[in-house]
C-alpha cells in the first residue's frame, strides 16, 4: 500500500512543536555584529516573520562594538546581507520592509555600565513602539569570559525581572561553547546563576533543535515496533558521526584568497570541545536514554543526565586506545585542493598580527569508543565520530542490529549476512532507511540487502524549518525542553575531562594526520577494527 502523501504542513504552526504559543518580546543579540548573528540568527528570525509564527508584538536589538555610522541603519543593512546570502527562503522586498523597521543596534561595551543605561533606553523607546510589555529574551552569543561581566551588568542595570514575572518575563539563551573546561563551565553557569534562575536559562545546543534529532523519540516512543529491540539484547553496536566537508578558512574557489575563516576561534579549542562535549553527547544522550514519563521539560532533560552519569569513565588504555585525534593536511575535497590546518593558523594569524604557536595541536577530527553502563547498553559500544574536510558533508545514527544465528541463512562464515541497520540521516537529505536482507527474485535462494527509506523532503516538501528557528520560539514560548540543562553541561564536561588532561600532559607527542578529503586517519579505522568492525562508509 502506498503512504499517504500528507498536505505540506507548516513545521512551526501551533500544534506542531512545542505546545505553548510565543509570547511578545524584545530579543536582544549580545553579539548582534558577530558571525552567528550574521549567518544564523538574523536569518533565523527573518524566516519566523516570513513564516507569520513570531509573537504580534515583537522587535530585535542587536547590542555591541562595530557599527559604523548610523546603528540601526548598520545593523539594517548587516542584516539584509546575512539574509541575502544564508536564508532558508529568499529575501522578499515586502517582508524585509516589515522585518527590517523591527531591527535597532545598541553600540557599546559589555562591561561598561553606561552601554546599559543606553540599551535600556532603547528597550523602552522599543516597548512604546511595539507594545511589547517590557518582556525580554537576551541571546547571548558572546565568548565565554564575556559571559560574567554580561550577565553582572545587565543585573546591576535593573534588566533583569523576577522569574515570576509572567508578561513582562527575562530569559537569558547561553551559547555554547559553555566554558573550556569543567572548571570555566562551572565558572559561566555559576555567573549565569547569579542573575538568573535555571528556569530563566536557555542553554542552545542547536543540535537539539534539528528536526531529524527531535525525531529520535518520536521514532523511539511513537512506535511499537523500536523500543522492545534498543537494548543490548538486539542491537550490536551504534555509531554516531557528524562529518563536515568544510574546514577552518574559506576560499574563493577563483582566485584561491581566504573569503573567511574560524580559525580565531578553533585554534585551541578542536573538535572535542567545539563537537563532541556537546553536539554528540546530546545525540548520544536521545539515541540511549530510558523513556520519560513525560514530555514535560525536567523529565526528558533527567532522562538524557542519566545518560550521561551511566557513561563510563576513560581508564588510562582507554585514553591510549579508545580514543584517536587527528588534524587534517592538504588534499582535496569535492575537487578542491585545500591546505592544512597548520597553514590556515599561520595564515590567520600572520594577517592578525597574532604570534605564530610553536606547536599547532589541535585536533580537527576525533573518534572515540563509548560505553555506557546501565543494564539497557551493558556491552554495546558507541563509536562517535567528527571531523573537518572529510570528504561530504554527512551526519548519522546508525544503529546496527546483531547478526542471525550461524544457521539458515547465515551458515557461510566467508559470507556473511550483511547485518539490519536503522541508519537516520540527520543532514543532509534528512530521513531514515532500515537496511533488510531480501530474496533476490528466482529459483536460487539468493540473498540481497535492500533499504527502505523514508526521505524527509520528498514526503513533507520543503525545506525544514533551520534548528535556530525552532530553538528561538521555543525560548519566546518558555519551554525548555530542547535545552541543556547546567547539570548535563557540566556531567558532559566531567566524561571529556580526562582526554583534554591526558592531550595536554602528552603535547609535544605526536599527532595523527589526515589527508583533507579522506575519513580520517588510519588510527581511527584501528580503533574500530579492533571489535572486528567497521566504519559505515557515507
Ligand atoms: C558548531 C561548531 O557548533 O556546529 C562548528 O562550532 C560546526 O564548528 C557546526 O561546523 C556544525 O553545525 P551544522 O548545523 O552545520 O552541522
Amino acid at each position: 500500500m502506498a503512504t499517504p502523501t500528507p498536505e505540506p504542513v507548516n513545521l512551526l504552526s501551533p500544534g506542531a512543536g512545542s505546545a505553548l504559543l510565543p509570547q511578545p518580546c524584545v530579543l536582544v543579540i549580545f553579539g548582534g555584529a558577530g558571525d552567528l548573528s550574521w549567518r544564523k540568527l538574523l536569518p533565523a528570525v527573518y524566516n519566523l516573520n516570513i513564516d507569520g509564527v513570531l509573537p504580534s508584538n515583537f522587535a530585535v536589538i542587536g547590542f555591541g562594538m562595530g557599527a559604523v555610522g548610523d546603528p540601526d541603519e548598520w545593523f539594517r543593512d548587516r542584516a539584509r546581507d546575512g539574509i541575502e546570502r544564508f536564508s532558508r527562503q529568499p529575501l522578499d522586498e515586502k517582508h524585509w520592509a516589515d522585518y527590517s523597521r523591527s531591527l535597532f543596534y545598541v553600540e557599546g561595551s559589555f562591561s561598561d555600565l553606561r552601554a546599559y543605561e543606553k540599551l535600556k533606553a532603547k528597550l523602552e523607546a522599543v516597548d512604546a513602539q511595539f507594545g511589547t510589555p517590557g518582556a525580554r529574551v537576551y541571546y547571548l552569543s558572546i565568548p565565554p569570559q564575556l559571559v560574567q561581566p554580561a550577565v553582572e551588568q545587565l543585573k546591576s542595570a535593573g534588566l533583569v525581572n523576577d522569574p515570576g514575572e509572567k508578561r513582562a518575563f527575562t530569559r537569558v539563551i547561553v551559547e555554547k561553547p559553555i566554558g573550556r573546561d569543567l572548571e570555566s563551565a562551572k565558572q559561566v553557569n555559576a555567573s549565569v546563576a547569579h542573575a538568573f534562575a535555571e528556569s530563566q536559562t536557555y542553554r542552545i545546543d542547536h543540535y537539539l533543535g534539528k528536526e531529524t534529532v527531535q525525531n529520535l523519540m518520536v521514532l523511539r516512543f511513537a512506535n511499537s515496533i523500536f523500543e522492545p529491540l534498543w537494548n543490548q539484547k538486539y542491537i550490536d553496536h551504534v555509531q554516531i558521526t557528524v562529518a563536515e566537508e568544510e574546514g577552518l578558512a574559506q576560499y574563493d574557489p577563483i582566485t584561491g584568497e581566504t573569503t573567511a575563516s574560524r580559525v580565531g576561534y578553533y585554534e585551541g579549542v578542536g573538535a572535542l570541545r567545539d563537537m563532541v562535549q556537546n553536539h554528540m553527547l546530546q545525540v548520544l544522550c536521545l539515541t540511549a536514554m530510558e523513556p520519560p514519563y513525560s514530555l514535560s521539560a525536567d523529565v526528558v532533560r533527567d532522562g538524557k543526565v542519566g545518560v550521561l552519569r551511566c557513561l563510563r569513565p576513560f581508564s588510562q588504555s582507554d585514553l591510549e586506545n579508545s580514543v584517536v585525534r587527528a588534524q587534517y593536511i592538504d588534499g582535496e575535497v569535492q575537487g578542491h585542493t585545500v591546505p592544512n590546518y597548520r597553514h590556515e593558523v599561520i595564515d590567520f594569524n600572520s594577517k592578525h598580527n597574532l604570534p605564530i604557536p610553536p606547536s599547532i595541536t589541535t585536533e580537527t577530527f576525533v573518534a572515540m569508543r563509548v560505553h555506557i553502563d546501565n543494564w539497557r547498553w551493558a556491552g554495546v559500544p558507541f563509536y562517535l565520530r567528527t571531523g573537518k574536510r572529510l570528504p561530504k558533508r554527512a551526519s548519522e545514527i546508525a544503529i546496527q542490529f546483531k547478526a542471525v544465528p550461524n544457521i539458515l541463512f547465515n551458515q557461510n562464515p566467508d559470507v556473511p549476512l550483511e547485518p539490519t541497520v536503522l541508519s537516520i540521516r540527520v543532514q543532509p537529505e534528512e530521513g531514515l532507511s532500515l537496511r533488510l536482507a531480501t530474496k533476490l527474485p528466482g529459483p536460487k535462494v539468493r540473498i540481497f540487502p535492500v533499504k527502505m527509506e523514508f526521505n524527509y523532503s520528498s514526503l513533507f516538501g520543503g525545506e525544514s524549518p533551520e534548528a535556530y528557528e525552532r530553538l528561538m520560539l521555543d525560548v519566546m514560548a518558555g519551554d525548555a525542553t530542547l535545552f541543556m540543562r547546567r547539570d548535563a553541561v557540566e556531567a558532559a564536561w566531567e566524561f571529556v575531562m580526562p582526554v583534554l588532561e591526558h592531550w595536554e600532559q602528552s603535547r609535544s607527542r605526536f599527532l595523527p594526520q589526515y589527508q583533507a578529503g579522506t575519513w580520517g586517519p588510519l588510527e581511527a579505522d584501528r580503533l574500530i577494527e579492533a571489535d572486528h568492525r567497521t566504519w559505515r562508509t557515507l
